[in-house]
């Protein structure tokens, strides 16, 4: 069971909208299909501020109005065109002001701001009042994958008194083709979500206020938990009794005969699809399975020098990687996809005892990489099984 656009229940994998009599009439052709707003029942959370997002293979050109309510013709609209996108202001009298506009790129090897009709894509509208800012992004909805974002100005001191306090509504209209799935956040995207998970013991206000770390409690509660798991600073590779873990582990990595040199070459002969010999890593499951019990077992990871892994996605999961030995580079990607550009849109490395993490809303699509040249990484990674 799923549920389609217009709240109601269905069986279909991709709901269909609700037919609305202005939307007979725009099948029929009496109306323009871009002047025609479906009838919706979706609503922001929170009047003046959140997230929309839609995940479709869209059929055409469509657009999102954020509204007042149903006795006004004020909106934010966000109009996915062919070839740009655009925000627009739309006043009480139907005048409809563009507030920023960007077309899709010349070179086709980066990603398109505009609509594709060729793949499901996830776009996103983010509203947010109390900054006086939209932020249109495609993929997973954090601002690092914004395409366009505008603030307003002439704005008054107090953002509960401005136009867009009253929002709370959201509308379709046009090509917006088999949707997937569909959803309302509470908080908007307007700055960037930080990949570093910032340590309740060091963590300070300037950290916070520069989104250079997030703190544990700003995470989603399954995220804190799996961080509980490993990040406390005695859950290490070397310990008292076996200082030279790590150590061993390299040699064992860059030896010929020794278990994880071996095991590499075997999994690499294995893998139908790899070319790059430099595209391996080992995964060693630890701990004991208790079902879904959360972080158990735990995967650890061991990456030989200039290895990576393939663009991969982790199926809406949580999970969190600390770097227990090495560094570790992690590239994220808006979207899991064969035809997303292949350049990531964030970069950041971690040092040793750094930990990232994701959620299905944050970080999802990554590649990672030891670019070190003296000693191999191992990250740990619990999550949520599914
Ligand atoms: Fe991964």
């Amino acid at each position: 069971m799923t549920t389609s656009l217009n709240g109601h229940h269905a069986r279909a994998n991709h709901p269909v909208l609700f037919p609305s009599r202005k939307h007979a009439l725009m099948r029929a052709g009496a109306v323009p299909q871009e002047q025609i707003e479906l009838d919706t029942t979706y609503g922001l959370p929170i009047s003046g501020q959140g997230v929309f997002a839609i995940t479709t293979q869209a059929s055409g050109p469509f657009r999102i109005y954020l509204t007042l309510n149903k006795f006004s013709f004020e909106a934010v609209i966000l109009d996915i065109g062919r070839h740009a996108v655009k925000l627009i202001r739309r006043h009480a009298n139907r005048h409809e002001e563009v507030l920023a506009e960007r077309a899709n790129p010349v070179n086709p090897e980066e990603a398109r701001v505009a609509v594709e009709t060729d793949a499901v894509r996830t776009y996103w509208l983010s509203l947010d009042t109390q900054n006086f800012t939209l932020v249109y992004g495609k993929g997973y909805v954090t601002n690092q994958f914004k395409m366009l974002e505008y603030r307003f100005t002439d704005v008054p001191t107090n953002p509960q008194d401005f136009w867009t306090s009253e929002i709370s509504k959201v509308k379709l209209s046009g090509g917006v083709g088999a949707v997937s799935s569909h959803q309302t956040l509470r908080y908007p995207a307007t700055y960037p979500t930080p990949p570093v998970i910032a340590p309740f013991a060091t963590v300070t206000m300037d950290q916070v206020a520069k989104d250079e770390g997030i703190a544990i409690t700003q995470m989603p509660p399954e995220s804190q938990v799996l961080y509980g798991t490993v990040g406390g600073p005695a859950f290490q590779l070397d310990t008292p009794d076996f200082p030279d873990f790590a150590e061993a582990i390299n040699y064992s990595i860059v030896t010929p005969g020794c278990i994880c040199y071996e095991k590499l070459a075997e999994k690499f002969a294995d893998s139908p699809f790899s070319k790059d010999p430099h595209e391996n890593y080992l995964r060693v499951t630890l701990g004991h399975s208790y079902g879904d019990s959360p972080g158990i077992p735990y995967v650890l990871e061991l990456w030989p020098m200039g290895n990576f892994s393939p663009i991969h996605n982790h199926s809406d999961a949580y999970a969190v990687i600390k770097v227990l030995h090495g560094t570790i580079w992690v590239q994220v990607f808006a979207e899991f996809s064969t035809s997303w550009p292949d350049a990531a849109n964030v970069e950041y490395e971690f040092p040793a005892d750094g930990v990232t993490w994701l959620s299905p809303q944050c970080f999802q699509t990554h590649r990672l990489k030891n670019r070190g040249d003296k000693t191999m990484t191992a990250t740990i990674q619990p999550g949520f099984p599914r």
